[in-house]
């Protein structure tokens, strides 16, 4: 467990990290959603506030519990995840680490959906969710100085994590490659490429925890 350092090199900044899943009801008792365990989000929030940042904690429903330390808004869609975030700001950096639901489904149910008997299945009306990351990394005024977005990916990792960090706009992407032989996903290692301004560098396989120390200590020069 670590404690906010007094004299950290984060202190008086204030960071909002996204993690964890969202969850988009079919009907009160259904959803669809993404697979995220929310510990790679979750161990770099614990691991700037060990830099003595004061972070705002916006997650869905994760699988492991939030760290403290640090203020947690629990929120279940996308659309909550943004009002959240927004209402969270301003902030020096922000950090979206959510594997948010691309899409919501658009005739949600206010009653359980029952089988009708004929062997048909319903249909699903998809909609497209807001893009949490772009909308603040687009923002004129109030823009948090460094906005950070993560990439998983499943193949031509570098190429489409630079389309991205270029495409929403944003200073950094953290991408990775979670496809099922890597045992990234609901692991608890990562390996990462680092998208900035000035290129890509890909770190080694290190565990999630060491990967938050890492990213933050990089978010504390950026900031410095
Ligand atoms: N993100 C977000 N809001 C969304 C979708 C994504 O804030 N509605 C953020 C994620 O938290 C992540 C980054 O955007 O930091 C990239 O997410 P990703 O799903 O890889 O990007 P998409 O633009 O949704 O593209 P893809 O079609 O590859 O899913
Ligand atoms: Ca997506």
């Amino acid at each position: 467990i670590e404690t906010a350092l007094a004299d950290g090199p984060l202190r008086g900044r204030r960071i909002v990290v996204t993690s964890g899943p969202t969850h988009e009801p079919i009907d009160p008792v259904r959803y669809i959603a993404n697979r995220s365990s929310g510990a790679q989000g979750t161990a770099l929030a614990r691991a700037l506030a060990g830099l003595g940042a004061e972070v705002v904690f916006v997650t869905g429903p994760a699988t492991v519990p939030p760290p403290a330390g640090v203020e947690v808004i629990r929120v279940e869609t996308a659309q909550q995840m943004l009002a959240a975030v927004q209402a969270a700001l301003p902030a020096d950096a922000a950090v979206f680490a959510a594997a948010v639901a691309d899409w919501r489904v658009a005739n949600a149910a206010d009653r359980k959906v029952k089988k009708d008997g004929s062997g048909r299945a319903p249909a699903l009306d998809l909609a497209e969710n807001p893009d949490i990351l772009a909308n603040v990394a687009g923002m004129g005024q109030g823009r948090p100085r460094l906005v950070v977005g993560f990439a998983a990916e499943t193949h031509d990792v570098e190429a489409h994590a630079r389309a991205k960090r270029a495409r929403k706009g944003c200073d950094w992407i953290v991408a990775n490659d979670v496809s099922p032989g890597t045992g990234i996903m609901g692991g608890t290692e990562n390996e990462v490429t680092l998208i900035t301004e000035d290129g890509a560098e890909t770190w080694p396989r290190l565990t999630k925890d060491e990967v938050a120390q890492r990213l933050a200590q990089r978010i504390a020069e950026a900031l410095a």
